[in-house]
């Protein structure tokens, strides 16, 4: 395994939403899958910065449930990426330390991409230096849907008393449960939305929006948004001592 500088910054947890590949492509002259594609290979760059920034997690938005739909040919590309994403990326992933885990629902997702997935997730468990959730098939109120239903299931089989619900009981059913909460959300390409991404996680995060379209953000990028963050007072609330 590799040597890393690990910084100990107060950035434990960094989701990004990976916006802009489409114009990236568009501006290019060139199809929107090959904005995906580079896309896809900028995940890397961002992943391996993580130890010298201090970032411990970074979850990173890569299809949400409102992106079925975009064109057959569009999802189906997108699809075919993942898969090979997987296949290109295990070996860099395991030798970097990373740890992968997917949320979203997998339910609508083929076959053969959720058994490379889950072999991915089996494969990366012992590795801790950088834990990498990729959201797939994911929207914060679809997850928050879900975990409900489980959660209301539990109460009706007697595992729940609802008395004993509050604050803490949800996230315990949320895709999330293993994760701390993200600290800041940075969502690039210009657009100051969220997305319906890590909704009940996000609470009480910062957010960053960068002018940059996800193909061209860059470490030095990364690096200068986690800089600013740690300049920014955080108050969850309360008032700064
Ligand atoms: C949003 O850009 C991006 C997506 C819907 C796909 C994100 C996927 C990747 C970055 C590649 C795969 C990543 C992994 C981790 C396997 P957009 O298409 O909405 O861009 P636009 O707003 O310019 O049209």
């Amino acid at each position: 395994m590799l040597v890393h500088k690990v910084k100990n910054s107060g950035l434990e947890h960094v989701a990004i939403i990976m916006d802009g590949n489409g114009r990236w492509a568009e501006n290019k002259g060139r199809p929107r899958l090959f904005g995906h594609q580079a896309g896809a290979r900028r995940v890397r760059e961002i992943v391996e910065s993580c130890p010298e920034l201090g970032v411990k997690y970074l979850t990173v938005f890569a299809f949400s449930t409102e992106n079925w739909k975009r064109t057959q040919i569009e999802v189906s590309g997108l699809m075919k990426l993942f898969k090979r994403y997987i296949y290109k990326e295990t070996r860099p992933l395991i030798e970097a330390g990373v740890r992968v885990r997917f949320i979203g629902d997998r339910i609508r997702l083929e076959p053969a991409l959720v058994s490379l997935m889950d072999q991915l997730e089996a494969q990366t468990k012992n590795n801790s230096v950088v834990n990498l959730t990729i959201a797939i098939n994911y929207g914060g109120r679809d997850e928050v849907t879900r975990a409900t239903k489980r959660m209301a299931d539990d109460v009706l089989n007697g595992k729940l008393s609802l008395d004993s619900i509050n604050e803490e009981t949800l996230p315990k059913y949320l895709d999330t449960h293993v994760l701390p909460d993200p600290c800041l959300v940075i969502r690039t390409s210009g657009e100051a939305r969220i997305s319906n991404f890590l909704l009940w996680q996000s609470a009480y995060a910062e957010y960053e929006f960068v002018d940059t379209l996800w193909p061209d953000f860059t470490k030095e990028i990364f690096s200068s948004v986690v800089s600013e963050f740690e300049n920014r007072d955080r108050r969850f609330g309360g008032l700064v001592k």
